[in-house]
Protein backbone atom coordinates (compact mmCIF):
# COMPACT_ATOMS: atom_id res chain seq x y z
CA UNK A 1 0.00 0.00 0.00
CA UNK A 2 3.46 2.32 0.48
CA UNK A 3 4.06 3.19 -2.54
CA UNK A 4 6.52 5.59 -4.13
CA UNK A 5 5.66 8.64 -7.08
CA UNK A 6 7.65 10.55 -9.62
CA UNK A 7 6.54 14.54 -9.29
CA UNK A 8 8.25 17.67 -11.59
CA UNK A 9 7.93 20.63 -11.13
CA UNK A 10 8.03 21.78 -14.63
CA UNK A 11 10.17 24.85 -15.81
CA UNK A 12 7.26 27.28 -15.74
CA UNK A 13 6.72 26.15 -11.82
CA UNK A 14 10.56 26.92 -11.10
CA UNK A 15 10.90 30.22 -13.23
CA UNK A 16 6.99 31.41 -12.19
CA UNK A 17 8.93 30.94 -8.50
CA UNK A 18 5.83 28.55 -7.48
CA UNK A 19 8.57 25.42 -6.06
CA UNK A 20 8.09 26.61 -2.57
CA UNK A 21 3.82 26.69 -3.26
CA UNK A 22 4.08 23.40 -4.75
CA UNK A 23 6.31 21.28 -2.25
CA UNK A 24 4.57 22.28 0.72
CA UNK A 25 0.84 20.95 -0.98
CA UNK A 26 1.98 17.56 -1.03
CA UNK A 27 4.56 17.47 1.85
CA UNK A 28 1.25 18.58 3.96
CA UNK A 29 -0.93 16.05 3.16
CA UNK A 30 1.90 13.48 4.50
CA UNK A 31 3.73 12.95 0.96
CA UNK A 32 7.02 11.80 2.41
CA UNK A 33 10.17 13.64 -0.05
CA UNK A 34 12.85 10.86 -0.26
CA UNK A 35 14.38 12.12 -3.16
CA UNK A 36 14.78 15.74 -4.45
CA UNK A 37 17.32 17.35 -6.90
CA UNK A 38 17.01 20.16 -10.15
CA UNK A 39 17.91 19.07 -13.25
CA UNK A 40 17.87 20.46 -16.83
CA UNK A 41 16.97 18.20 -19.30
CA UNK A 42 17.91 18.13 -22.55
CA UNK A 43 16.10 16.91 -25.98
CA UNK A 44 17.44 13.08 -25.52
CA UNK A 45 16.12 13.04 -22.10
CA UNK A 46 12.97 14.41 -22.38
CA UNK A 47 12.32 11.32 -25.23
CA UNK A 48 12.96 9.20 -22.73
CA UNK A 49 10.50 10.48 -20.19
CA UNK A 50 7.60 11.26 -21.96
CA UNK A 51 8.68 7.69 -24.40
CA UNK A 52 4.51 7.18 -24.88
CA UNK A 53 4.12 10.86 -26.26
CA UNK A 54 7.00 11.12 -28.83
CA UNK A 55 5.32 11.14 -32.31
CA UNK A 56 1.84 12.40 -30.75
CA UNK A 57 1.03 16.03 -32.60
CA UNK A 58 1.89 18.06 -29.00
CA UNK A 59 5.36 16.45 -28.64
CA UNK A 60 7.60 18.63 -29.93
CA UNK A 61 6.03 21.46 -28.35
CA UNK A 62 6.11 19.66 -24.75
CA UNK A 63 9.76 19.17 -25.78
CA UNK A 64 10.42 22.65 -25.92
CA UNK A 65 8.51 23.31 -22.91
CA UNK A 66 10.37 20.73 -21.09
CA UNK A 67 13.71 22.35 -21.48
CA UNK A 68 13.23 25.57 -21.53
CA UNK A 69 14.37 25.27 -18.27
CA UNK A 70 15.38 23.20 -14.93
CA UNK A 71 12.85 21.08 -13.54
CA UNK A 72 13.07 20.30 -10.27
CA UNK A 73 12.79 16.24 -9.33
CA UNK A 74 11.44 14.59 -6.22
CA UNK A 75 10.19 11.33 -5.37
CA UNK A 76 7.22 11.11 -3.32
CA UNK A 77 5.99 8.01 -0.63
CA UNK A 78 3.17 7.48 1.01
CA UNK A 79 -0.23 5.18 0.80
CA UNK A 80 -1.42 5.29 -2.67
CA UNK A 81 1.26 7.87 -3.61
CA UNK A 82 0.50 7.70 -7.15
CA UNK A 83 -2.85 8.32 -6.77
CA UNK A 84 -2.61 11.04 -4.29
CA UNK A 85 -0.35 13.30 -5.98
CA UNK A 86 -2.50 12.98 -8.49
CA UNK A 87 -5.27 14.33 -7.06
CA UNK A 88 -3.32 16.96 -5.41
CA UNK A 89 -2.39 18.10 -9.14
CA UNK A 90 -5.43 17.93 -10.63
CA UNK A 91 -6.46 16.91 -14.28
CA UNK A 92 -4.14 17.79 -17.30
CA UNK A 93 -5.63 20.80 -19.13
CA UNK A 94 -5.67 23.24 -16.42
CA UNK A 95 -8.58 25.76 -17.58
CA UNK A 96 -10.40 22.47 -16.58
CA UNK A 97 -8.83 21.15 -13.09
CA UNK A 98 -10.44 21.35 -10.52
CA UNK A 99 -10.20 24.73 -7.51
CA UNK A 100 -8.07 23.42 -4.91
CA UNK A 101 -5.61 21.42 -7.25
CA UNK A 102 -1.91 23.09 -8.13
CA UNK A 103 -3.09 22.91 -12.04
CA UNK A 104 -6.34 24.33 -11.00
CA UNK A 105 -4.93 27.03 -8.62
CA UNK A 106 -1.91 28.19 -10.75
CA UNK A 107 -2.73 27.93 -14.48
CA UNK A 108 -5.59 28.11 -16.87
CA UNK A 109 -4.43 27.34 -20.48
CA UNK A 110 -6.95 25.44 -23.04
CA UNK A 111 -5.75 22.74 -25.39
CA UNK A 112 -7.55 24.74 -27.86
CA UNK A 113 -5.43 28.46 -27.08
CA UNK A 114 -1.82 27.00 -26.76
CA UNK A 115 -2.10 24.68 -29.97
CA UNK A 116 -3.59 27.82 -31.68
CA UNK A 117 -0.06 29.81 -30.24
CA UNK A 118 2.35 27.20 -31.06
CA UNK A 119 3.04 26.27 -27.79
CA UNK A 120 2.93 23.37 -24.92
CA UNK A 121 0.43 23.57 -22.97
CA UNK A 122 1.42 24.31 -19.37
CA UNK A 123 0.14 22.84 -16.34
CA UNK A 124 3.45 23.15 -14.02
CA UNK A 125 3.90 19.56 -12.75
CA UNK A 126 4.31 16.38 -14.25
CA UNK A 127 3.11 13.10 -11.99
CA UNK A 128 3.29 9.08 -12.79
CA UNK A 129 0.17 8.09 -14.30
CA UNK A 130 -0.10 4.85 -12.54
CA UNK A 131 2.49 1.89 -10.38
CA UNK A 132 4.13 0.74 -13.81
CA UNK A 133 4.71 4.32 -14.91
CA UNK A 134 6.40 5.15 -11.62
CA UNK A 135 8.55 2.26 -11.18
CA UNK A 136 10.04 3.15 -14.74
CA UNK A 137 10.24 7.05 -14.72
CA UNK A 138 12.06 6.67 -10.60
CA UNK A 139 14.35 4.63 -12.09
CA UNK A 140 14.97 6.60 -14.85
CA UNK A 141 15.50 10.20 -12.62
CA UNK A 142 16.97 9.07 -9.58
CA UNK A 143 19.82 6.30 -8.27
CA UNK A 144 19.06 3.60 -5.78
CA UNK A 145 21.51 5.66 -3.74
CA UNK A 146 19.93 9.18 -4.10
CA UNK A 147 16.86 7.49 -2.61
CA UNK A 148 16.92 7.82 1.89
CA UNK A 149 15.29 5.77 4.27
CA UNK A 150 14.03 8.30 6.89
CA UNK A 151 11.18 9.42 9.88
CA UNK A 152 9.09 12.05 9.91
CA UNK A 153 7.96 13.52 13.01
CA UNK A 154 4.78 13.09 12.13
CA UNK A 155 4.77 9.32 10.80
CA UNK A 156 2.94 7.96 13.39
CA UNK A 157 0.05 10.19 12.89
CA UNK A 158 -0.12 10.16 8.87
CA UNK A 159 1.23 6.70 8.14
P1 LIG B 1 2.11 14.62 -17.10
O1 LIG B 1 2.49 13.33 -17.76
O2 LIG B 1 3.05 15.76 -17.47
O3 LIG B 1 1.95 14.45 -15.60
O4 LIG B 1 0.68 15.09 -17.62
P2 LIG B 1 -0.65 14.19 -17.71
O5 LIG B 1 -0.34 12.77 -17.34
O6 LIG B 1 -1.70 14.90 -16.96
O7 LIG B 1 -0.96 14.29 -19.28
P3 LIG B 1 -0.30 13.50 -20.49
O8 LIG B 1 -1.41 13.04 -21.36
O9 LIG B 1 0.69 12.49 -20.00
O10 LIG B 1 0.46 14.67 -21.28
C1 LIG B 1 1.78 15.06 -20.96
C2 LIG B 1 1.90 16.56 -21.08
O11 LIG B 1 1.79 16.95 -22.46
C3 LIG B 1 1.13 18.20 -22.57
N1 LIG B 1 -0.08 18.01 -23.40
N2 LIG B 1 -0.47 18.86 -24.33
N3 LIG B 1 -1.98 20.17 -26.43
C4 LIG B 1 -2.32 18.98 -26.01
O12 LIG B 1 -3.25 18.39 -26.52
C5 LIG B 1 -1.56 18.35 -24.90
N4 LIG B 1 -1.86 17.18 -24.35
C6 LIG B 1 -0.91 16.96 -23.40
C7 LIG B 1 0.82 18.65 -21.13
O13 LIG B 1 1.90 19.48 -20.68
C8 LIG B 1 0.78 17.35 -20.38
O14 LIG B 1 1.04 17.53 -19.00
MG1 LIG C 1 1.26 11.66 -18.13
Amino acid sequence: MISRTLVLIKPDGVKRALSGEIIRRFERVGLKIIGMKMVWVDREFSKQHYSAHVGKQFYNNLEKYLTMGPVIAMVLEGINAVELARKIVGGTEPNKSAPGTIRGDYAHHTFSYTDKKGKSTMNLIHASGNEEEAKQEIALWFAPEELHDYKRSDDDFVI
